[in-house]
C-alpha cells in the first residue's frame, strides 16, 4: 500500500484507537429527501465535531457543506437507481477526477452480492479500486442487501469477502449474530457496520458495542444518529463506545445527559 493510501486511511481510522465513527448521510442518492436529511446541511453541522469522516454524495457536499470544513470525506460515487426500482442496478455516477477535485479521502460504492445486477456492481467496485490504487485513494465497499437477502453471517461473510478479494480497502456491512465470522472472512481488511433502520437508542448502542467487541473497527452510521431525538447525544454515545471502550450503559448515560 502506498504512502498516500495509508495516510488517507489513517485520517479516517484513527491510529490512536484504531477505530472510527463515520457519519453516513448519503441516503438521498436513492431515497430522495430521507427523514432527518431534508435540510442536510443543518442536520450535519452540529454532528461534525464528533464524526471522524462524512459519507456523502457530490451534490450534497457542493450544495450544503462548507468547503472550509475539516473532516475527511468518503464520497458516494455509485447510484443510478431509486427505491422505486431494482436497487442493484447501480452505475458509477462520479468519476475519479471529480472525487479528487472534491478532495475526497475515500470513495465508496455498493455491491449487491446475489442481486439481479450482482456482476455490474462488482464491476463498479473493480473500477473504483483500479482508480483508487492509481491515485492512492482508498475504496470503501458497501455490502448492500437487496430485498430478498437474508442478513446472516454466512451471507454477509460471502459478500464482504468478495469485496475484499476485488480489492476494497474498507468493508461496510451489517451487524448480525456471529458477526466475528464476517470480520474473520475479511482478515486484515477493516470492517465497519451500517446502522440500518432506526432502532431505539439503547438497541443501536448495543449493536455498536457488539460489533466493536466482535472485531469491527467502528461504525458508518446514519439513521440511528440523525433520526434520534438527540442526534448529538447519539453520536457522542457511539463515539464513547467506539473510541473509549465505554459500556452500553455508560454510553446511554452520555446520550441521556446530552439530550437533557
Ligand atoms: C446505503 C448506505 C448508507 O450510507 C448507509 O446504509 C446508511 O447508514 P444507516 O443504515 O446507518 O442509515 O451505504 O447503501
Amino acid at each position: 500500500m502506498n504512502w498516500g493510501m495509508k495516510n488517507r486511511i489513517s485520517r479516517i481510522i484513527k491510529p490512536k484507537s484504531g477505530h472510527c465513527v463515520m457519519l453516513a448521510v448519503d441516503h438521498g442518492y436513492f431515497q430522495g429527501p430521507t427523514t432527518g436529511l431534508s435540510n442536510l446541511g443543518r442536520t450535519v453541522e452540529p454532528l461534525l465535531p464528533y464524526a471522524d469522516a462524512l459519507m456523502i454524495t457530490r451534490g450534497a457536499i457542493r450544495n450544503w457543506i462548507d468547503p472550509a470544513v475539516d473532516i475527511p470525506i468518503i464520497l458516494r460515487v455509485s447510484g443510478g437507481q431509486s427505491v422505486l426500482k431494482e436497487l442493484s442496478n447501480e452505475i458509477i455516477t462520479t468519476c475519479i477526477d471529480d472525487a479528487i477535485r472534491i478532495n475526497a479521502t475515500a470513495i465508496t460504492c455498493s455491491v449487491y452480492v446475489g442481486g439481479e445486477f450482482e456482476k455490474e456492481t462488482i464491476q463498479n467496485l473493480s473500477k473504483l479500486v483500479d482508480d483508487g490504487e492509481e491515485y492512492g485513494i482508498p475504496v470503501l465497499a458497501v455490502t448492500a442487501v437487496g430485498k430478498d437477502m437474508v442478513r446472516d453471517a454466512r451471507y454477509l461473510a460471502l459478500a464482504s469477502r468478495i469485496c475484499v478479494e476485488i480489492g476494497a480497502h474498507i468493508v461496510k456491512t451489517y451487524y448480525t449474530e456471529d458477526f466475528g465470522k464476517v470480520v474473520e472472512a475479511c482478515r486484515n481488511v477493516p470492517v465497519v457496520i451500517a446502522g440500518g433502520k432506526k432502532l431505539p437508542e439503547m438497541d443501536a448502542l448495543k449493536m455498536a458495542f457488539n460489533a466493536v467487541s466482535d472485531g469491527a473497527v467502528g461504525v458508518d452510521m446514519g439513521r440511528n444518529i440523525f433520526q434520534s431525538d438527540s442526534p448529538v447525544g447519539m453520536i457522542r454515545a457511539v463515539r464513547a463506545i467506539v473510541h473509549e471502550n465505554k459500556t452500553v450503559d455508560e454510553a446511554y448515560a452520555i446520550y441521556n445527559q446530552t439530550k437533557s
